[in-house]
């Protein structure tokens, strides 16, 4: 969908849509087309009861095509995020309907009618909400009818402040992209995308000048990656590592550094699933997607930062060569590792990709992504991504972000009463605990490959798919936490 911002003025053809302000209020464009239209507006508002309320919709058809109502509320709740959500709740709506094309009559709604500093970039967000509503993935729908397809083609925010929004958007445009990369790899089937052909994906990225380094198993183990290695064995498909680097920032800077999960199919391995949902386990490889989509997102942009990305990629499979339970692996860092539960894998693949990041780049911090436990799930289902810190000033950045870029996040605890539940007898730790406090043990695991820098594990499981679509996000895979980390890098790590 193209997306374009003009100066406020009614439109003469396509979709319309027009805010609407408790008790039923339109602001003066909107009563201007009411009038045109001989009052139509007032009367569907009266016979459907509509009154402006905060988010609720009419659909009314006028001369043009469709009129769409909004309900602004009182406008006290309208900031960015709120403009975001609203944007992707008209696309919602208008998408199906049979426009070509969508206006927004984007007014002032103040008291005094005056425009404010902020709208320039409201009107960018609703236009960046209504992008990622957008999204869909059919590539492999070979029966679908032209009439069961979106028509909608444009959507223009009509502003007085067009020219600033339009500078605005573009970097929202820029994380838009990202946001669909990553959606799009965490849809493909697995045997489509597999650590070979996802490094071919990834390796797209250096037409955006990210620096591509890839890692086979050759490499690996010359490293000593003894527990990403283990993970892989059991499959057909080789594992790879791949490093992404975004160097915007000033030469000397010490870079930051996003680290994901890549497990490209996970079928637990010898400690196998069962069948049912097991498909889902596709997009175990939801933490790199959104490194990836990050990576994306901060180079479309230009962003004037350091960036590392490091994703580990494997397939989690049970053939005769598969790692066993009881089997002891040594990680690149040392460290030795009791496999109780081949199922625990994403946290074997992580400890290789975090020591490996940590000591070749020596990063400001280190955040990893992973869908790396059930656990978490059942703590916070699929609201709030539950993430755990060694630091309480990068913890901070993090919730800063997710309240302006609107991806919910919930700290959970680390301890010693927690980690102590990993040690093995046989070996330095062991990768699965008893099945209490599952995420939280999970993310202690990690942090025995994390030296003394400030860390922040993100447990994505409910956040990387969506059963159901949102105001912005469509029901598959969410892209999520490619708009909260792009925040944060925006936010704190910028010159
Ligand atoms: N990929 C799964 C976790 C998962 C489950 C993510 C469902 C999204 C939806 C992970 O590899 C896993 O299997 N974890 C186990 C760990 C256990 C064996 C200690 C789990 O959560 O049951
Ligand atoms: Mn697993
Ligand atoms: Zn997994």
């Amino acid at each position: 969908m193209k997306i374009g911002f003009q100066k406020l003025a009614l439109p003469t053809k396509g979709a319309i849509v027009v805010g609407v302000m408790d008790g039923g209020t339109l602001l003066p464009l909107g009563a201007a087309l009411d009038e045109q239209l001989g009052g139509l507006l007032s009367r569907a508002m009266k016979a459907h009861k509509f009154t402006g309320k905060e988010n609720k919709t009419l659909s009314v058809f006028g001369d043009t095509g469709t009129v769409l109502l909004y309900g602004l509320g009182d406008g006290s709740k309208i900031d960015e995020l709120w403009s975001e959500n609203a944007g992707g709740s008209i696309i919602g709506e208008i998408l199906g309907a049979g426009d070509k094309e969508a206006s927004v009559l984007f007014e002032p709604h103040g008291a005094d009618g005056a425009a404010d500093d902020g709208a320039a970039v409201r009107a960018a967000r609703l236009a960046f909400g209504g992008l990622l509503r957008t999204y869909r993935f059919d590539k492999y729908k070979t029966k679908q009818k032209k009439e069961d397809l979106p028509v909608l083609q444009k959507l223009t925010v009509l502003t007085d402040e067009a020219p600033e929004a339009k500078k605005a958007f573009a970097g929202l445009s820029a994380v838009a992209d990202g946001v669909f990369m990553a959606r799009d790899l965490v849809s493909e089937p697995a045997n489509v995308l597999y650590p070979t052909s996802y490094t071919k994906r990834i390796e797209e990225l250096s037409e955006l000048g990210v620096k591509i380094e890839v890692l086979d198993e050759k490499q690996m183990a010359k490293l000593g990656m003894g527990a990403l290695l283990g993970v892989g064995q059991g499959s057909e498909r080789e594992s790879r590592m791949v490093i992404m680097r975004w160097d915007g920032g000033p030469k000397k800077q010490q870079p930051i550094a996003f680290v994901g999960k890549g497990v490209c199919f996970d079928t637990g391995g010898i400690s196998l699933k069962p069948a049912g949902g097991m498909e889902d386990m596709k997009w175990d490889m939801g933490g790199s997607a959104t490194v990836v989509g990050l990576m994306k997102a901060l180079a479309g942009r230009k962003a004037k930062a350091n960036v590392i990305g490091v994703v580990g990629l494997v397939e989690n499979m049970p053939d005769g060569n598969a790692q066993r339970p009881g089997d002891v692996v040594t990680s690149m860092s040392g460290q030795t590792i009791e496999i109780i539960n081949t199922d625990a894998e994403g946290r074997l693949v992580l400890a290789d990709a975090l020591w490996y990041t940590q000591d070749r780049f020596k990063p400001q911090f280190m955040l990893d992504l992973a869908t790396l436990t059930g656990a978490m799930m059942v703590a916070l289902g699929q609201v709030n991504c539950g993430f755990f810190a060694n630091n309480d000033e990068l913890a901070g950045k993090l919730e800063a972000a997710s309240k302006t870029a609107g991806e919910k996040i919930w700290r959970m605890p680390l301890g010693e009463e927690y980690n102590k539940m990993m040690d093995s007898d046989i070996a330095d730790m062991k990768n699965a605990g008893a099945r209490w406090g599952g995420s939280i043990t999970a993310a202690c695991f990690l942090e025995r490959f994390v030296n003394d820098l400030p860390w922040v594990h993100m447990d994505i499981a409910g956040m990387a798919w969506s059963s159901k679509a949102s105001s912005t996000v469509p029901k598959g895979g969410t892209g999520w936490g490619v708009r909260l980390l792009n925040e944060m890098v925006q936010a704190n790590y910028e010159s």
